[in-house]
């Protein structure tokens, strides 16, 4: 019990080790990609909270929103618009520093600073959703959060 609480209460790293292990023994038991994204949305909207986590699912030419935690959004990004359609296009994360830097990012939140997207891939490759963090603090994200985000998309 004081072991599990030094570790909520531990670094962003220590954070994300557990929130990872609890994420694979949660995914390990559903085949449901919706179910998944919906708990891993709450799972690290909870242990970290931001301003806005949650994933967005390519459908034909654009980005329709799925499962998240934090106020309404926006229902459908186009391929190549915004933060999470570059995300899409270029198919690597997005670490955004400042919002208002990024040429055409989306605000469907004028509290939201900054924002980090990344990618969720099927085996072959292919971009099937985003998962998307915003925050409402400037360069919340750096690449200890890039790495284990990766880490977390690639059990959907
Ligand atoms: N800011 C995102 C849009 C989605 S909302 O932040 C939830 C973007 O530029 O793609």
């Amino acid at each position: 019990m004081a072991e599990n609480l030094q570790i909520s209460e531990g670094s962003k790293e220590e954070k994300y080790a557990l929130l990872h292990k609890q994420i694979v023994s949660l995914t390990q038991g559903e085949s449901d990609a919706i179910a998944n994204m919906a708990n891993i949305a709450a799972m690290i909207h909870a242990t970290f909270g931001f301003w806005w986590t949650g994933f967005y699912r390519v459908c034909n030419d654009e980005l329709i929103l799925g499962p998240f935690q934090g106020p309404l959004a926006c229902s459908r990004i186009k391929y190549g618009r915004g933060v999470c359609g570059t995300a899409w296009k270029e198919e690597r994360t997005q670490v955004v520093p400042d919002v208002d830097k990024f040429p055409g990012h989306i605000a469907c939140s004028s509290a939201s600073r900054s924002e980090i997207v990344v990618p969720v891939k099927d085996k072959s490759g292919n971009v099937t959703a985003v998962l998307d963090i915003d925050s409402e603090h400037l360069a919340t994200f750096d690449e200890c959060d890039r790495e284990w985000l990766e880490r977390i998309v690639s059990l959907l």
